[in-house]
């Protein structure tokens, strides 16, 4: 095994070790929670509104009785939580999905720690590739240089027509958004003659992920040496699959608040369930790194 031990302070070895050249990152909904942005499936209901509305537009049987966000969308007839991100829905009536997008718009939050550390790991020159599922782009805003960033579920930062495909300013659709609430009106295309619904790049139900998704398994499988899944709960595929696909001898490490996948299986996995933020400060205490780390966070 190329862990001493098969927990925090054997992670932290490996990572000084020098052997340890090439980590991956799998990330999900989990890591932007502290943020203020709620995730997707967690049965806690958190303290802020926008948390608890959120897991109860995606939780079909819970039955408390939501306000906020969701009663947003119950008032605009929204048939099921998911046709919020559903294409044939979204086609006949963008106005949900629009109402949750002025929520959940980027710039209303700021990275974790947590995000801080992947940026860390890039200045260290140890990111392979950062793999998120989250659409907030919040790697990118703490410093993550795009190269090492893959957005398997695409995100808020460009949008484009659902015809024709034409791409849409950024700025507009900022403004667009943010003035959502008052006016209610959807970006449309701007060609000539077009008029379709402008979406953001984000991956919606049904949808293919972005070409860039393609080179991940060649990156789990070749040139991995150490594999980090954070706040995920490894449901949702093809996104979940890259955690099955990582060769046995090398490590995974699981940083989350329950236990997920298929973790706990293999002999060199390391399981360290907690929130995020905190293990991973541990973590970077173990390494020296934690003076770093809140310097990264604070900028
Ligand atoms: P989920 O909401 O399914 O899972 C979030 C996981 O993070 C859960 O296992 C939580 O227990 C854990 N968690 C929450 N807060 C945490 C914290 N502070 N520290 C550690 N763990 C924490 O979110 P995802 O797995 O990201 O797809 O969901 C995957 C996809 O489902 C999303 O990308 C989205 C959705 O459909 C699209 O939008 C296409």
């Amino acid at each position: 095994s190329v862990l001493e031990t098969a927990d925090l302070k054997g992670i932290a070895q490996y990572i000084k070790s020098g052997k340890c050249k090439n980590i991956s990152l799998m990330l999900g909904a989990g890591i932007s929670t502290a943020a203020g942005i709620p995730d997707f499936r967690s049965e806690e209901t958190g303290t802020s509104p926008v948390r608890r509305t959120f897991v109860n537009v995606y939780s079909l049987t819970n039955e408390s009785r939501p306000s906020g966000l969701y009663a947003n969308l119950a008032r605009l007839n929204l048939p099921y939580p998911e046709a919020v991100f559903e294409i044939n829905f979204f086609q006949n009536n963008p106005t949900p999905f629009y109402t949750l997008a002025h929520e959940l718009y980027p710039g209303k939050f700021r990275p974790t720690l947590t995000h801080a550390f992947i940026r860390l790991l890039s200045e260290r020159s140890l990111l392979r590739m950062c793999f998120t599922q989250n659409i907030d782009t919040l790697e990118r805003r703490a410093g993550v240089p795009a190269n090492k960033i893959i957005e398997a579920h695409g995100s808020f930062a460009t949008q484009r027509c659902i015809k024709c495909k034409t791409p849409f300013d950024d700025t507009k659709m900022k403004e667009m958004v943010s003035r959502f609430s008052e006016d209610k009106v959807v970006p449309k295309c701007e060609k000539k003659g077009c008029k379709g619904l402008v979406k953001p790049d984000i991956v919606f139900f049904g949808e293919a992920l972005p070409s860039a998704f393609g080179q991940a398994p060649r990156i789990i499988k070749t040139d991995t040496d150490l594999l980090i899944v954070i706040g995920t709960s490894l449901t949702v595929h093809p996104f979940a699959s890259l955690a099955y696909i990582c060769p046995d001898n090398v490590p995974r490490v699981l940083i989350n608040i329950e236990l997920v996948g298929d973790f706990g299986s293999g002999d060199e996995d390391v399981i360290l369930l907690g929130k995020c933020d905190e293990v991973i400060q541990e973590l970077c205490e173990e390494l020296g790194w934690e003076e770093e780390l809140l310097k990264l966070w604070e900028e």
